[in-house]
């Protein structure tokens, strides 16, 4: 802990990757191992695009319970510790595989969301792309003015990261002099990549998870705990 402190106070640009971890103490449901989303429902069910072409009400049904969880939830002191940082360093940048925008609730300015925004609704017909905090939605599955179908702003699997999204993520990767990671299984890729962009920059990777996961054995630091914890206690 002490040593992944000094690195953070003397690095003048600091990158963060965020999972679902940083998000569980805030009661929002992680999705792998035993109380994670993904062992009662199938990805390729509900989180694909031809899912949400066979069956559109179901998808959305599933999504608009999620946003009804995570309305009920509050940023935790993780997220808030990050803004915190932000605050502290001359270069920041925020990467985040959650779609559940803690992050913008904490108070986090610019965070570069690789997996879209659950809070966000977007039209297959024209292509409208807005924001909608209603949970439960009045109607499923949602539709746009134009008439057309929305569907959820986040990224399935199998498609492409939002335009541009992935570029900055690197570049904010490799300029980094530390990176955290935090709260990801580091299962999923593109985002599970950052680790090793970083390192190869030789930057500082500083880990915060209950758990092992897929990258600690590269990492230079792991510490175990939930990240609720840890971080307000590392930018101390
Ligand atoms: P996972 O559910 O795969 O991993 C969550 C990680 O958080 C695990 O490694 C846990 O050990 C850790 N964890 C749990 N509670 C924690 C806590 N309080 N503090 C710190 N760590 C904790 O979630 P992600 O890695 O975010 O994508 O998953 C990546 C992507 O897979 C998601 O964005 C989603 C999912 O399928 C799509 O839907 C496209």
């Amino acid at each position: 802990m002490e040593q992944a402190r000094e690195w953070i106070q003397n690095a003048s640009s600091v990158a963060v990757l965020t999972g679902a971890g940083i998000s569980a103490e805030s009661g929002v449901p992680i999705f792998r191992g035993d109380q994670g989303l993904w062992r009662e429902y199938k990805p390729e069910d509900l989180a694909t695009p031809e899912a949400f072409m066979r069956d559109p009400r179901l998808v959305w049904e599933w999504y608009d319970w999620r946003r009804q969880v995570i309305a009920k939830a509050e940023p935790n002191p993780g997220h808030r510790a990050l803004v915190e940082l932000e605050c502290r360093k001359r270069r920041f940048n925020l990467i985040t595989q959650n779609v559940d925008g803690l992050h913008d609730r904490a108070g986090s300015g610019r965070i570069l969301k690789l997996h879209g925004d659950i809070w966000r609704l977007r039209c297959l017909e024209c292509r409208a792309d807005w924001p909608d905090r209603r949970a439960p939605l009045p109607k499923l599955p949602p539709h746009c003015r134009c008439g057309g179908l929305a569907r959820p702003g986040v990224v399935w699997f199998g498609e492409p990261l939002p335009d541009g999204m992935w570029l900055e993520a690197e570049h904010a990767a490799s300029d980094a002099e530390v990176l955290l990671v935090i709260g990801t299984s580091a299962v999923v890729y593109p985002a599970a990549s950052l680790a090793g962009i970083a390192r190869r920059t030789k930057a500082r990777i500083i880990e915060i998870n209950m758990e092992e996961t897929a990258i600690s054995h590269e990492v230079d630091c792991s510490l175990r705990g939930p990240a609720g914890e840890i971080l307000p206690r590392l930018i101390a």
